[in-house]
């Protein structure tokens, strides 16, 4: 029998970069495993497949490294600070190991698929290097370093979704949980180094996906986001199942069996958001990451449909310039990215959308970069993750392009995109003050005891006083009173 103990950090997308710990007990061998996480959602998601795996070997986890057996950091590979950070972390878990010889340290994730047996070379305290698509093979790894010997396993697949492991659900607030629905990309943004450390794009069985979130919400979930590194090119092709499986055929879902959707039928991203929005009305769904290039009106007018998906869209321009864009292989011009914003705005009015910026991408001049923040002025995005560019190693960009902004200018640049976008998140909780908001309650506020937090539909941070006739994981509406430059307040109404 698990049972999980957990420390107090809910799932939440800002946490990018950040460290996650956990605590767990299972049937034991005697081992403690402790994982810790960076980068982003997806990365968080995987830590939940390798600990399902490891505990399902008996191992316990702590959130006390230096009494840990195993330590694992999934680690991220995207900028070169997300590097630099995971070496300062091994640094401090060698004093650990020096202490404990025994035990067993592991680098899994998108650093170890781009270093590969170069960890072992640089890293002598490093023991094991596993990427995104080997983690099955993490017992018998450690096993190998059990008997001394360091092994590396970086193999990239074209089938593995991980679709039969049931995450262990880490840091949990009960509430929120994050399942993937694809794996890989194959995009090739000139600038980007995740097709090369997470392989080939390939969809996730849409039975399965329909499955987990069904046990989520019977476990007592009420929000799931649905995760994938471009989720609008997902699809997933039904097998020709004519004996579905009793597990199958018990789905609540209509058309969410093998045999309902037939032997050819294809589900797409809209497809399979409505298959997950039937569930049940009170699971909310969200998903992320879509791309400009890829977002259909079909998926717009299924979000229109279905009250419970929720009204907010994740939606990176990367620049507003359309030479910048095509030299970083995005595959859509300022105009396109405009009347898809068009279409958001048409289809779902009050939509919240959100995005990702580079500043001082390879030759972007100054006008190129005053573009980006036009675009932002004619978006006026809710939230935003803004970076400087930072080359990557083997990307094409690497390759093509010399890395030629100075970094005070990109800097500068980014300063500015930062500024313009702090008005715009305020703006848009202006908007919202005096409107009620359907509020999923996550737990009690940070700074206070007294009071609730939880997100709007749109996903805006809200905090109200506690009714206790409310409990976390209800939907309670709460007409927004004020606001800071992130944060709504108000209380709870009828
Ligand atoms: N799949 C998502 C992005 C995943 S990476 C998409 O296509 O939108 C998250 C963000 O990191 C990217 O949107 C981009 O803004 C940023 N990023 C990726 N590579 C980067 C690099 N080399 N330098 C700076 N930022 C980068
Ligand atoms: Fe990277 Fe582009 Fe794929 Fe996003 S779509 S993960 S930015 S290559
Ligand atoms: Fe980082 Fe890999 Fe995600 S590079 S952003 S952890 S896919």
């Amino acid at each position: 029998m698990m049972d999980l103990v957990l420390p107090d950090k809910a799932h939440d997308e800002s946490r990018q970069g950040e460290a996650l710990m956990l605590e767990t007990k299972a049937d034991k061998n005697g081992r403690k495993l402790y994982i810790e996480s960076y980068g982003c959602a997806m990365n968080f998601s995987d830590s939940e497949i390798v600990a399902s795996i490891l505990l399902d070997k008996g191992f316990e986890t702590t959130n006390d490294f230096t009494i840990a057996d195993a330590i694992f950091i999934n680690t991220c590979s995207i900028r070169e600070n997300a590097e630099v950070r995971v070496r300062n972390r091994l640094k401090e878990f060698k004093v650990a190991k020096q202490r404990n010889p025994g035990m067993v340290v592991g680098v899994l994730g998108c650093m170890a698929e781009r270093l590969k047996s170069k960890f072992l070379e640089e890293e002598k305290l490093v023991d094991i290097v596993v990427g995104p698509d080997a983690y099955r093979d993490l017992p018998n790894l450690i096993e190998q370093a059990d008997g001394g010997q360091r092994s590396v396993n970086v193999l990239l697949s074209r089938e593995e979704t991980y679709a039969d492991i049931n995450p262990v659900r880490l840091n949990t607030n009960g509430i929120n949980a994050f399942v993937s629905i694809m794996r890989g990309c194959d995009n090739m943004c000139s600038f980007c180094v995740v097709p090369f450390t997470r392989g080939r794009e390939r969809s996730r069985d849409a039975i399965s996906i329909v499955k987990e979130c069904t046990d989520l919400f019977n476990e007592g979930y009420r929000e799931v986001t649905l995760l994938g590194q471009n989720v609008d090119s997902y699809k997933w092709k039904a097998a020709a199942s004519p004996q579905p499986s009793p597990e199958e055929r018990e789905l609540p879902v209509e058309g969410a069996s093998s045999e309902d959707l037939g032997e050819a039928s294809v589900v797409n991203f809209a497809n399979l958001l409505e298959m997950v929005a039937q569930i049940n009305p009170d699971l909310r769904v969200r998903f992320s990451t879509s791309h400009p290039k890829d977002i259909t009106d079909e998926v717009l007018y299924t979000m229109k449909k279905y009250d419970n998906i929720c009204k907010y869209i994740h939606l990176p321009v990367q620049s507003g310039n359309t030479r910048v864009l095509d030299i970083m292989n995005r595959t859509y011009t300022r105009e396109w990215y405009m009347n898809r914003i068009d279409a958001i705005r048409e289809i779902l009015p009050g939509c919240a959308v959100s995005t990702d910026v580079i500043t001082g991408f390879c030759t972007e001049t100054e006008e190129e970069h005053a573009e980006t923040l036009s675009m932002m002025d004619y978006v006026k995005y809710d939230f935003a993750y803004m970076f400087m560019y930072s080359e990557r190693p083997g990307t094409l960009a690497a390759k093509r392009y010399a890395d030629d902004i100075p970094e005070d200018v990109k800097a500068r640049r980014l300063n500015e995109v930062i500024a313009k976008q702090r008005e715009h998140a305020h703006l848009r909780l202006l908007e919202k003050i005096g409107k009620v908001q359907k509020v999923l309650i996550e737990g009690y506020s940070k700074k206070s005891a007294n009071d609730y937090c939880g997100r709007s539909d749109e996903n805006s941070m809200v905090i109200f006083p506690v009714d206790e006739r409310f409990k976390p994981g209800q939907y309670v509406n709460v007409l927004a009173e004020r606001c800071t430059t992130a944060t709504l307040m108000g209380k709870i109404v009828d």
